[in-house]
């Protein structure tokens, strides 16, 4: 069955003026399935030229969308409204009423050029909030089989009451016949929003509405795990040269786009805090924090932005040696020969679906990661050190006992963590989905 992905990135970049598949993230991992089924990916048209793109066993289709559809759909609406609720962020939640429409009108657009390439008879498999609305959309234009996956947190009914079009995404979601969350509780909340908004029966692991069932699963994403075995090798030279341009320092990483959601400035401080706390650490440690730039239009990201300089900067002042920002696009090997020069990981995001750069971490490194307990992830890694990110004076307590454990436990905490990450690849995720899907 042909398999037809929508989703609001494309999964290609241009390298000297050719296409390439991204590396790294959900184009990497749904690449392989595609080539096997001849699939096409259905995307946002950044350069809005309409152009496909044919490479060797993918099909790109791009939709192109007008700069004020964009704002609408993807600036306002996708990031400012729903970003911040699912992430239960209620007090950066904005609401514009024409974003809802310019929403309603690009989940059209994916779903009419999806339905033109794949027809009544293929697989449809669409992604994350941009695209709630497309499984209602693509059913009613004759699709049999669709699935969606949803790649960041869900809320509770009282945050998701908030939004005014909440029972209209629910029943968009509804549309698909098998709905995937990363963790259980993110799959049990969605069900008592399909019952208290959309009058679903539920049953277990579905809910029933107008006579269909739709399966709604904890089905958790994970990494390229041979890929990333292999790539540690590839960037072990590169991690060599980082460590020794720290001189003997111990390294700390942290690596995120910057998101509110992230906790970057709370980890920041919670750094500060464990030098205060233990000085003789202030010549022995390094901690390097690489931001990638993210959605610089929406407002709040520019507001966060100077926030986080102004107190990187700081940092960089008051612990010399002992604290770099990086700010900038790395490329994935540089970022991976980071990861494999570090000590420790810090993963502290305030909220996240999942959190991949712990998993990423944990393979290329021989470190631990000090990981968030609310990210999705948690639920999954054993052996990392989990902690509390508002909690500034608890992650410092965990800095400070990661760079110190035994080299017992160190060992016992790494073979529990690589064992976890084995449990979670991309590849097998994919599989498995369509599978259930199918
Ligand atoms: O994980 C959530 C997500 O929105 C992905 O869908 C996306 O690829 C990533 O964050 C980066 O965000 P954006 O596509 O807005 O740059």
């Amino acid at each position: 069955m042909k398999l037809v992905v929508l989703a609001n990135r494309e999964p290609v970049r241009r390298v000297e003026g050719r296409y390439q598949v991204a590396l790294g993230g959900l184009a990497a991992a749904l690449y392989p399935v595609l080539a096997r089924r001849g699939g096409v990916w259905v995307a946002w048209d950044p350069g809005g030229s309409g152009e496909r793109i044919e490479l060797k066993d993918l099909l790109v289709v791009r939709v192109p969308l007008s700069k004020r559809r964009v704002a609408g759909y993807y600036q306002g609406y996708a990031n400012q409204a729903l970003w911040p609720l699912m992430h239960l962020f209620l007090e950066r939640f904005v609401y514009k009423q024409g974003w809802w429409h310019d929403y309603r009108a690009a989940n059209r657009a994916f779903a009419e050029a999806a339905l033109r390439e794949g027809g009544e008879g293929a697989l449809y498999w669409v992604h994350d909030y941009h695209l709630s609305l497309a499984p209602a959309l693509l059913r009613e234009g004759g699709a049999r089989r669709v699935g969606l996956f949803w790649h960041v947190p869900w809320p509770p009914l009282e945050v998701l009451e908030v939004l005014p079009e909440a029972e209209a995404l629910v029943r968009g979601m509804l549309g698909a016949d098998l709905i995937g969350f990363h963790t259980e509780t993110y799959a049990d909340r969605f069900l008592e929003a399909a019952r208290a908004l959309a009058g679903a029966r539920v049953r277990e692991d579905a809910a029933v509405v107008g006579g269909r069932r739709v399966r709604v699963r904890a089905l958790p994403i994970g990494v390229d795990v041979p890929g990333l075995k292999e790539a540690r090798s590839r960037v072990l030279k590169r991690a060599e040269a980082i460590q020794k341009a720290y001189a003997g320092r111990r390294i700390l990483v942290g690596a995120d786009r910057l998101d509110y959601t992230k906790g970057i400035l709370e980890r920041i401080r919670a750094f500060r805090r464990f030098l205060e706390r233990w000085p003789e650490f202030k010549d022995r440690v390094v901690f390097l924090q690489l931001t990638a730039p993210s959605r610089e239009a929406v407002p709040a990201y520019r507001g966060l932005k100077s926030r986080l300089f102004r107190l990187a900067e700081a940092t960089e002042r008051r612990f010399p040696g002992a604290f770099v920002h990086h700010y900038g696009a790395l490329s994935r090997d540089e970022l991976l020969a980071h990861f494999a020069a570090a000590d420790l990981a810090l993963v502290t995001p305030l909220r996240d679906g999942m959190n991949l750069v712990a998993l990423e971490y944990g393979l290329v490194s021989e470190g631990l990661p000090v990981l968030s307990r609310f990210a999705g992830a948690a639920r999954y890694l054993k052996g990392a050190m989990l902690v509390n990110p508002y909690d500034e004076a608890g992650t410092a307590r965990a800095i400070h006992r990661g760079l110190t454990l035994s080299a017992a436990e160190r060992e016992r905490r790494r073979s529990e963590l690589l064992d976890s990450i084995e449990r979670l690849d991309v590849g097998a995720w994919a599989e498995a989905f369509l599978r259930e899907l199918s």
